[in-house]
C-alpha cells in the first residue's frame, strides 16, 4: 500500500501528530512547504493534517490542498490539532471534497496541551489505515 503524510505546522505540534503517523506508516511526515511534498505517484492514502489559526487554517495549506487531484489520491484522512476547536477538519475535508477527493469519516484530533501524550493513540489510530 501507497501511503503518503503532509502536514502544515506552525509551531510543531501538528507535526508531531504527522510524525507519529509517519512512523506507523513506515513513511516520512512531508511538510506541505516542502519542494518534496508533491505527490508523484498515485498514494492509496494520503494523510493530511493542519492546525485552526484564528478559525481558519494557513494559506500554505490551503494552497497545496488545491495541488491536489482524486486521480492521485485514493482516500484521505484528516487531522489536526488546536486549543480548542475541531474546525481546521472541516475545512480541510470541505476543500478535499471540493476536489472529489474521498475523505474517511473518521479523523484524528487533539488539543494542543495533549499532543505530549498522543503518540500511542496516534499509532493506534494510523495503524487501521496502513
Ligand atoms: C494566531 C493563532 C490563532 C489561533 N486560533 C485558534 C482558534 O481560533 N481556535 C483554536 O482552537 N485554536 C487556535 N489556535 C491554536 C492552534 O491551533 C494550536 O496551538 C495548534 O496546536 C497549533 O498547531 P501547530 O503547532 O502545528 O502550528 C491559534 C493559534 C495561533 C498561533
Amino acid at each position: 500500500m501507497n501511503v503518503a503524510v503532509r502536514y502544515y505546522s506552525r509551531s510543531g505540534n501538528t507535526q508531531k501528530v504527522a510524525d507519529y503517523i509517519a512512523e506507523a506508516a513506515g513513511v516520512s511526515a512531508v511538510s506541505v512547504d516542502s519542494k518534496d511534498a508533491a505527490l508523484t505517484e498515485k498514494v492509496d492514502v494520503l494523510f493530511i493534517g493542519g492546525a485552526l489559526y484564528a478559525y481558519g487554517i494557513d494559506d500554505n495549506l490551503k494552497k497545496y490542498l488545491n495541488t491536489l487531484s482524486s486521480d492521485k489520491v485514493g482516500k484521505a484522512v484528516v487531522f489536526s490539532t488546536s486549543w480548542l476547536s475541531k474546525h481546521a477538519l472541516d475545512v480541510i475535508r470541505k476543500a478535499l471534497t471540493e476536489k472529489g477527493i474521498t475523505v474517511e469519516s473518521e479523523t484524528l484530533y487533539f488539543k494542543s496541551k495533549a499532543v505530549e501524550s498522543c503518540k500511542e493513540e496516534t499509532l493506534r489510530f494510523a495503524r487501521k489505515y496502513v
